[in-house]
């Protein structure tokens, strides 16, 4: 089948681009946009390391198809940063030795950045319950946990 044409909407700017129906959003930001920070884990939605902000909302970028998010707000690690300034929650990230592989990381970033704007991260117990769904190899969490509750402070 002909490619389609998809308009993405990421950090700010509008791509265009010729995707095969089944590009997930995933595959369209590392493969096609060169957007390497969003990881592929599991490509099945259990992972997390494929999460980006869409519409402000976390969403694993490995379950969505690109076609079907055309017009939507996509923001990912490499949209975070205000020039040389980096988000709190990576100031925090690296204040708090938050990974150790970092295979994870911007995953974990991406889902607690919509943690705090979207007020659970009240408490310990809260935060984890947000962040079930970000798998760490290392087991980092506690101190992922505490990055989040530095940022949101
Ligand atoms: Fe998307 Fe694992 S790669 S959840």
């Amino acid at each position: 089948p002909a490619p389609l044409d998809v308009v993405l909407r990421v950090n700010g700017a509008e791509h265009r681009l010729a995707l095969d129906a089944r590009t997930t959003l995933l595959d369209a930001l590392r493969e096609h946009l060169h957007l390497t920070g969003s990881k592929k884990g599991c490509g099945l939605g259990q992972c997390g390391a494929c999460t980006v902000l869409m519409d402000g909302k976390r969403v694993k970028s490995c379950l969505n198809l690109a076609a079907l998010v055309e017009g939507r707000e996509i923001t990912t690690i490499e949209g975070l940063a205000q020039g040389d300034q980096l988000h709190p929650l990576q100031a925090a990230f690296i204040e708090r030795d938050a990974f150790q592989c970092g295979y994870c990381t911007s995953g974990q970033i991406m889902a607690g950045v919509a943690c705090i704007n979207e007020g659970h991260a009240n408490s310990p117990e809260e935060i984890r319950e947000w962040m079930s769904g970000n798998l760490c190899r290392c087991g980092a969490y506690d101190h992922i946990v505490a990055a989040i509750r530095d940022a949101a402070a």
